[in-house]
């Protein structure tokens, strides 16, 4: 390719009575824009240990009551993309959460659309457009854009969760905002109880749900019930993963990013291809490690990494007697919708 003309190329007057008009030359900027076979993603492969941030969570619910925090959260953030830009990816924020118990965290709804992977205690409680959702490891539970959500506690410990959202792409779009609101009144259902078993859904006098987030509830012990059954029923399966999907329709749960859970067999190393959208990798149970871009990780449990699209990256369980469980997150829906998702290698 060739080398193109550069903005110190041009004559001083010449690109200042360009900008006083507002206008720019493109050649200059053009191989950054669209760079030669591949994307220049800014994303680079990170790691948050669980271990060393506990302690800084922990302590910023000292040093910050909940009614100056409202979300006590600490940003993993990724540095290539500043550490103030809240982003572990272009469209992906990660937050670790801490509520303490008693605590309350008011009712709100916003544009931006979340999940919460629990990390870690017992007693607290997310309510979700009215359905209340007890929080426990691994369960994964969904705020979808526009539903209205609060976070309580009735337990006796500090409750930590991973919180996904796709708030750096709704910001960019211009279309990220909140709404406060008030306590919520609980209302009976529970969608996880509604779609308790794979292959039926609720069908009353032959009529089927019209929600469009019938299920706000998933449940680590089922998905990893549903990771083993697998597991056992295909041994020569080389990835044994399953998609958190809409029961109703079989879409992605929700419509922007992706989650899905993964389980590396006793000893496995597992290939993943090289993909265009960024991924988030959450380790719940077991020891692992990732090679991302030749960087190389080592994840125990509630340690979280990220990867940028393009790249292939390797998983290995360094159990050799036991399985490993990962949470990931991705933004391959959000790739497909705009028809720019692609697989490499
Ligand atoms: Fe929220």
């Amino acid at each position: 390719m060739n080398e193109l003309g550069r903005l110190e190329d041009l004559p001083a007057d010449y690109v200042q009575a360009l900008r006083q008009l507002n206008l720019v030359p493109l050649w200059p900027s053009l191989r950054a824009v669209l760079p030669p076979g591949k994307p220049r993603p800014s994303t680079q492969p990170t790691h948050w240990s669980y271990q060393a941030l506990r302690p800084l969570l922990m302590r910023a619910g000292e040093l910050t009551p909940m009614e100056k925090a409202e979300r006590r959260v600490l940003v993993l953030a990724n540095p290539g993309h500043g550490l103030d830009n809240m982003k572990a990816s272009s469209a992906i924020y990660l937050g670790m959460q801490l509520l303490l118990p008693g605590e309350w965290a008011p009712a709100h709804r916003h544009t931006p659309n979340a999940v919460r992977m629990i990390v870690e205690g017992e007693g607290a409680y997310t309510t979700v457009d009215g359905e209340k959702c007890p929080m426990s490891r691994g369960d994964l539970i969904l705020t979808p854009t526009g539903l209205w959500h609060e976070h309580g506690h009735d337990g006796s410990q500090p409750v930590v969760w991973l919180d996904v959202l796709d708030l750096p792409l709704i910001y960019y779009l211009e279309a990220s905002y909140a709404i406060e609101g008030q306590r919520q009144a609980v209302k009976p259902g529970r969608g996880d109880q509604a779609y308790a078993a794979a292959g039926v859904v609720p069908t009353p006098l032959y009529t089927r749900a019209d929600k469009a987030y019938p299920l706000l509830r998933y449940p680590w012990a089922q998905a990893r019930a549903a990771l083993l059954a697998l597991a056992a029923d295909q041994p020569d399966l080389q990835a044994v993963q399953v998609s958190y999907v809409n029961p109703e329709t079989g879409a992605d749960a929700l419509n922007i990013l992706g989650f899905y859970a993964l389980m590396l067999r006793p000893g496995q190393t597992l290939q993943l291809p090289a993909r265009s959208p960024a991924s988030v990798f959450h380790l719940i149970e077991g020891a692992a490690t990732a090679e991302i871009a030749g960087q190389h990780f080592t994840l125990a449990e509630a340690d979280t990494c990220c990867a940028p699209g393009y790249t292939s990256i390797t998983l290995v369980n360094a159990r050799s007697d036991q399985p490993s469980f990962v949470f990931v997150a991705d933004e391959a829906p959000l790739h497909r919708k705009l028809g720019v998702y692609e697989t490499r290698g």
